[in-house]
């Protein structure tokens, strides 16, 4: 097959192999068969690029419906993360529900104690007085005394000596002195509770942030009396634009989290110390001798339902909760560790929040 041996090498190698096959060799083809030899050689090629075509078009194929599984799984990821952080929100709205109804109702039975307690002292300082009148007129008696006949005198004796006035002439102002400060301190409490419960939900005032310390450490001393001493190391700060009694929230967790984490023996110690950053923020930092926090926990602690403590003792809501207060007035919640000496929480809060 003269012909054919010139375009040998054009002929479809699986073609050729079969002329071996048949032939012995592709010379050995008759001159007959080339035409035919050369359009089925034609053919095979046809057929190698049609299959290299579906072949290209099937990875295509495939390549996209990686890249749109990919898309899909990456669309689930942001579906969880959005449904985890809407449980978030969900729980934080709950929690600040039950910090919201907790502070009416204090506030309510802070208003109710008032009355009884601002008539309570205000007789209280009468009887005082009254009290001090009484006694200076039996003394202007007993100065009399000696005028009267001896067997009046000895039965005003007996009398006397029967009642213990001498006894009472002491315990009474002693016994209203003490009446006089345990209506004060109640009063101190039900201020406290006012303070701390301020009305002012959703809107901005300008406070002290001191004095929200102060009546929160007031609110929370039995939580911390007998496992710490507070020091405060109070800087000038000035008023800041905020929700005191959000404030007060976060400033109660981190004080009740300090003394939750106090190991008993020995007695430990928390320090409260503000500052000013500038004009434009104030820093707050509670520092504890506590425990401290391992490494691995101390990224998941401002996780909602994070906690260390037993049930009924921790919710691990306190730090989430506190954290969003901080980031709605627009400052910076953080914290360093170390295990077994202790921790500090830094507040950062802007002086001014930004204009709306
Ligand atoms: N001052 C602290 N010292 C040591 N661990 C702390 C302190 N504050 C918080 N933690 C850790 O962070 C966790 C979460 O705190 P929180 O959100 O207030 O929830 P809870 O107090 O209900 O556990 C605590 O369980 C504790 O492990
Ligand atoms: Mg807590």
């Amino acid at each position: 097959m003269g012909t054919t041996s010139g375009t040998a090498s054009a002929m479809h190698p699986l073609l050729l192999r079969q002329l071996k096959t048949a032939f012995g060799s592709a010379e050995d083809v008759p001159e007959s068969l080339s035409a035919f030899c050369m359009s089925v050689s034609a053919e095979y090629h046809r057929a190698d690029r049609d299959r290299d075509l579906t072949q290209r078009s099937l990875d295509e194929m495939s390549a996209e419906l990686t890249a749109h599984n990919e898309t899909l799984r990456r669309e689930r990821d942001e579906q969880a993360a959005l449904a985890h952080r809407l449980e978030e929100a969900h729980n934080q709205l709950l929690q600040s529900e039950k910090m919201a109804s907790i502070g009416q109702l204090a506030a309510g039975v802070a208003h109710e104690i008032n009355n009884p307690i601002g008539y309570v002292n205000s007789n209280l300082k009468s009887l005082t007085a009254y009290v001090q009148d009484l006694l200076e007129m039996i003394a202007a008696y007993e100065t009399a005394e000696v005028l009267l006949p001896a067997e009046q005198l000895s039965s005003l004796a007996a009398l006397k000596a029967t009642l213990d006035i001498e006894y009472l002439k002491t315990d009474l102002p002693a016994m209203l002195g003490e009446s006089q400060e345990g209506i004060d301190r109640v009063r101190k409490i039900v201020q406290d509770l006012k303070d701390f419960s301020h009305t002012d939900e959703g809107t901005f005032n300008w406070a002290d942030v001191h004095a929200g310390i102060d009546s929160t450490l007031n609110i929370v001393a039995n939580e911390i009396k007998y496992k710490a001493d507070v020091v405060r190391e109070y800087g000038a700060l000035p008023q800041i634009e905020c929700l005191p009694s959000q404030l007060n929230q976060v400033f109660m967790n981190l004080l009740v989290n300090a003394a939750q984490a106090m190991p008993g023996e020995p007695r430990g110690k928390i320090v409260v110390r503000t500052g000013c950053k500038g004009d434009e923020a104030v820093w707050l930092e509670f520092i504890d001798s506590g425990s401290g926090i391992p490494a691995e926990n101390l990224k998941r602690i401002f996780d909602p339902f994070f906690t260390t403590k037993p049930v009924g003792k921790g919710t691990g809501l306190g730090l989430s909760l506190s954290y969003g207060i901080i980031q709605k007035h627009h400052g910076k919640l953080s914290v360093t560790s170390v295990l077994g000496e202790g921790t500090c929480f830094r507040i950062e809060l802007p002086v001014k929040q930004p204009e709306a």
